[in-house]
């Protein structure tokens, strides 16, 4: 096994150059959660070039990848990834009049600021989301009624055949925290045009309020923001409030006392912990409400 790996590395080193590609890189100071083991390789990728590269040569060495964005909706495993993490650090933004087109490592965070900046509409309900642009459109983060999706156009991403690929609106199939590319991980996310709408600077200050208000009951600790989709027409927050577990404490993670769908690190927490409370909910909200939490959050690594 180590003389696979050592021969893994020296073939990774000859592809993408022996200063890019790392070994046994921590990946819990890369996550909002805090917690996670190494990853066997690790690649930062700054341009579309280094990305296609990177993947090629996962594919070409029959390697598990796996691509990191702003790390902020992961749970990843305390043993850490067993393969290529490819850190997509591609975060260019071009704006022509009501279009913004952002490259996928882009801080989800610059876009709604440059969107605002811009007096465009449309992207204010992820203010306050962390994250990156790619991870954003892979779960379609939002608040409850809107989300990134519904402003999309298109999306450049790199195909199962490793061709990089335009697909529009329709092609993502996005509904409520999903998309094709949350269960396709083959297809990576590249860059995605926005069409905005011009917008008055005191309604888009508006919404952004309103938005941060809706935000206002989250915990500030480290979490991966939301554990569950709300189940249709319900909130996960309130069933598992309701089912008595807020401040319920396994090992450093604790089911948060602020909102019940947070799990929050509260201080070197293992992933193991993390699983334990999140089984401990959905078997709880299951036998209280007869209601199947399904996670929001994607498990690394398990
Ligand atoms: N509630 C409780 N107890 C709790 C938490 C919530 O009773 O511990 C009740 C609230 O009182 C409220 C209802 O549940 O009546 C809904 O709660 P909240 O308004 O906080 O919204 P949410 O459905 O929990 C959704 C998104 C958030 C988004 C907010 C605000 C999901 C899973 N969550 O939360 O998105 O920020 O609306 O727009 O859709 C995320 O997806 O990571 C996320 C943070």
């Amino acid at each position: 096994m180590k003389k696979n790996k050592e021969k893994i590395t020296a073939k990774l080193k000859k592809a993408l150059g022996a200063k890019k590609v790392k070994e046994n890189i921590p990946l819990a100071p890369l996550t909002t959660f805090g917690i996670g083991g190494p990853a066997f390789w690790f690649i930062s990728a700054e341009n579309k070039k280094e990305i296609l590269e990177a993947i090629k040569a996962s594919r070409e060495l029959e390697i598990p990848s796996f691509i990191l964005g702003g790390g902020s909706n992961i749970l990843i495993a305390d043993q850490g990834f067993p393969g290529l993490v490819i850190r997509i650090k591609n975060e260019g933004l071009t704006i022509k009049g009501t279009r913004i087109t952002a490259e996928a490592g882009l801080p989800l965070a610059k876009l709604v600021e440059s969107a605002q900046k811009n007096l465009l509409s449309g992207l204010e309900c992820c203010v306050g989301i962390p994250g990156s642009v790619g991870g954003a459109v892979c779960g379609n983060a939002g608040a409850r009624e809107e989300w990134i999706g519904k402003t999309i156009e298109g999306v450049s991403i790199i195909d199962k055949k490793g061709e990089i690929t335009h697909l529009n609106n329709g092609d993502c199939k996005f509904s409520y925290r999903e998309s094709r590319f949350k269960n396709n991980p083959q297809e990576v996310i590249l860059e995605a045009t926005f069409t905005l709408k011009k917008e008055k600077k005191e309604v888009i200050e508006q919404k952004i309020k309103s938005f941060l208000k809706a935000r206002e009951n989250q915990p500030k600790e480290k979490s991966a923001g939301s554990v569950f989709k709300n189940p249709p027409g319900d909130s996960a927050g309130r069933l598992i409030d309701q089912a008595g577990l807020k401040g319920k404490k396994i090992g450093q993670a604790q089911i948060s006392e602020k909102h019940a769908n947070f799990i929050i690190n509260t201080g070197g927490a293992k992933a193991e912990e993390v699983l334990k409370l999140i089984r401990l909910a959905q078997k709880t909200v299951k036998e209280k409400f007869n209601v199947n939490l399904e996670l929001e959050i994607k498990l690394v690594g398990f």
